[in-house]
Parts: structure tokens; C-alpha cells; sequence
């Protein structure tokens, strides 16, 4: 039984893939995308460094070749991501001469952008996450050059430019840590201020980059309750759980080399223990539970990363770690409790 038989009546059940994989370059990993999962999202190809790395010159060959995955087998296909403060070229702000942009000329930057990329993949591309992670811990919109040149209606009018572009695609608003009750409502100030202006929001996606202990059960199902009473579908969009100490991203510079990365940070080189995978298989189960009891606000749970070579927590908050977040072993086998814990749950 794979993924996304196991959940079909449920939700979609999503992998983010990075550009070797939407190339299809390597025939196991295309192949077991096929069968495990109905959705993807691009882990790094559609951001903005990557898809208009300078201006006026718009990369969308490894964009056009994911989409293309996508739709070969009929998968729903997310974009990630229109506006972010992150991976994002610092020309974006500023004009030939250097000097920032005012809010006009920074909107109009943002709305020919959204028109191009969104417009490209109009009918293909069914979700956007529209605006990432605008949020402080505290509940507060960060302080982002989006933010400081435009205001704080930069987040509404990303949506406004994206439903203009296609009126048919879902749009999102995607962070983390939503499931600690600060954070979230200032995700719900952004989903409330939406609607109140006829503006459509589809869902709200919480990235999911839990751990073995962070994120209780209780506080990530007091997440779902909270968007479901402020009228919003709630994805799990980045889904991943390390099963590594959590290390202080402050520090990264120094720690690599030293004694305490190896022997505390990063323990699991030879192997994860069984007794870490039976950890990490009932962490996942009783997630995936939760999931299944709201199956009716949650259209989509999707992996941030196909197998745990390929994920991004080997490489944060510290670089160089072995970790262990995923369903699939770094040579493509299923971890075989996890996998079960999760098809348990359907
Ligand atoms: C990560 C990618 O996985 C990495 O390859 C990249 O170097 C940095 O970004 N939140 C997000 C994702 O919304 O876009 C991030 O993806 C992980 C955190």
C-alpha cells in the first residue's frame, strides 16, 4: 500500500522535490514519487533567486520541467513561493542606481513578477503559497524589505495580484510554528484582514518542521481548531521530524569542527538506533492520527523532502548532519515502522 492510496479519500499527500527530481534524472526516485504521491511542491526552483535571478531575466526551464512532472501523472502541483524575505535577490529592492525602492515602484516590481511566474503555470499550478513566513515569533509581521517599503499591505496585496493572475488557484498563507499560540494569531489577523476584504484565502499552511519532542499533539491539534473556526483549510506543508538535538543557529560558524558537533549534534553516523526509529514512527503515527480525525479542514500533508539524503535538515540549523526526518532511508528503502505507523493511521 503506498502514501497517497492509503490517505486518497482523505487529503493529498505531498512530497517536495528538488530540481534533479522534477529532471527526473534518477529513475528510482521519479518512480517512487509516482507511486507514493499525488502532490509536490518545489523545494527551491520557483523562489525567487532561482526562477528571476536578475532583472528582467526569468529562469523557468527547471520551473517548466517540475510542472511538467507534475502533470504527467496528474499530480495537484503547488507553487512555493511568490513573496518571501528569504532567498530573495537584494536587486529586488532597489533600482539601477542602488537606492530602495519606493512602495510604487516595489509594487509594481512585485505585481510583474506574480503576473509572469503565476500566469505561466495558470490552470497547472492549483496553490500558491502566496506569501512565506511574515511572521514574528510573537505574533507581529516581521520586519521584511517587503514590509518596510510597502507597509503592511504588501501581504494583501500579493493575494490581490496572484487572483488576479488566476482566479481559479488556491491561494496560502505558509509559516512555521504555528502551532504555538502567538505565532498563530498573527497568522489569523492576516487571515481575518483577507476576508474582511473580499480577498480569497484557501487555506493557511503550517510548515511542520517538528522534532521528536517540539509540538505537542495538543498544541498542533489546538492549531487545527484555531483555523477551522477562523474559516480557513489548514495544510501541513513542510512536513519533516529530526531526530537530532536541536543546535542554536546563532553558533553554526563555529561548531562544525568542534568536539561537541560530533559527539552531541550529530550522534546518529552509523545509523539511526531502533530504539530512535521506534520514537520516530509513533511521533509520526499519532500525527498522522490527529491528521485523519480533521481529514475534513486538512486538503494536503506534504514531505519536505523525498528521502533523508535529500533533506534540508541535514544541513540547518548546523551543516554536515546525518539526519533522519522522512519515511525513506537515504537509499530510497521505506523506514519500515514509520511507514507503518503512518499507514496505520489512515
Ligand atoms: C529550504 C530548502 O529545503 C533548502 O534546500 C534551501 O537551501 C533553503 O530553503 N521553510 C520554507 C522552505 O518555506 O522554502 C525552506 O526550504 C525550509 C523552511
Amino acid at each position: 500500500e503506498t502514501f497517497k492510496d492509503a490517505f486518497k479519500d482523505k487529503f493529498y499527500i505531498g512530497v517536495a522535490i528538488n530540481r534533479r527530481q522534477a529532471m527526473q534524472k534518477n529513475e528510482k526516485e521519479a518512480t517512487l514519487i509516482k507511486q507514493q504521491f499525488n502532490s509536490i511542491s518545489p523545494e527551491n526552483d520557483l523562489k525567487w533567486e532561482n526562477i528571476h535571478p536578475a532583472p528582467g531575466i526569468y529562469n523557468f526551464n527547471p520551473a517548466d520541467k517540475y510542472v511538467k512532472t507534475g502533470m504527467e501523472s496528474d499530480m495537484f502541483i503547488i507553487g512555493h513561493t511568490l513573496v518571501w524575505h528569504s532567498q530573495t535577490p537584494d536587486w529586488v529592492f532597489t533600482d539601477e542606481h542602488e537606492n530602495l525602492l519606493t512602495r510604487e515602484q516595489l509594487l509594481e516590481r512585485m505585481k510583474s513578477h506574480i503576473d509572469a511566474v503565476v500566469t505561466r503555470y495558470k490552470g497547472k499550478i492549483k496553490g500558491w503559497d502566496v506569501i512565506n513566513e511574515a511572521l514574528n515569533e510573537d505574533g507581529s509581521l516581521r520586519d521584511s524589505k517587503w514590509r518596510n517599503i510597502i507597509g503592511d499591505d504588501y501581504i494583501e496585496k500579493a493575494f490581490e495580484f496572484a487572483h488576479a493572475a488566476d482566479p481559479e488557484a488556491e491561494l496560502y498563507y505558509n509559516d512555521y510554528n504555528l502551532y504555538k499560540a502567538e505565532k498563530r494569531s498573527g497568522a489569523i489577523k492576516i487571515v481575518n484582514s483577507l476576508k474582511d476584504k473580499g480577498i480569497p484565502i484557501k487555506a493557511v499552511g503550517e510548515q511542520g518542521h517538528y522534532n521528536l519532542d517540539r509540538a505537542s499533539l495538543k498544541d498542533i491539534e489546538a492549531t487545527i481548531q484555531d483555523f477551522i473556526k477562523a474559516g480557513v483549510i489548514v495544510n501541513f506543508t513542510e512536513l519533516d521530524i529530526s531526530v537530532l538535538p536541536e543546535a542554536n543557529a546563532d553558533a553554526t560558524a563555529d561548531v562544525a569542527n568542534s568536539e561537541t558537533y560530533k559527539e552531541e549534534l550529530n550522534p546518529y553516523t552509523d545509523g539511526l538506533p531502533a530504539e530512535v526509529e521506534n520514537r520516530l514512527a509513533q511521533r509520526y503515527g499519532s500525527i498522522f492520527q490527529l491528521f485523519v480525525k480533521y481529514e475534513k479542514h486538512i486538503d494536503r500533508v506534504t514531505f519536505w523532502g523525498l528521502s533523508d539524503a535529500d533533506s534540508w535538515l541535514n544541513n540547518w540549523p548546523v551543516r554536515g548532519r546525518t539526519n533522519y526526518p522522512l519515511p525513506f532511508n537515504r537509499d530510497y528503502t521505506v523506514k519500515k515502522e514509520v511507514t507503518k505507523a503512518i499507514l496505520d493511521a489512515a
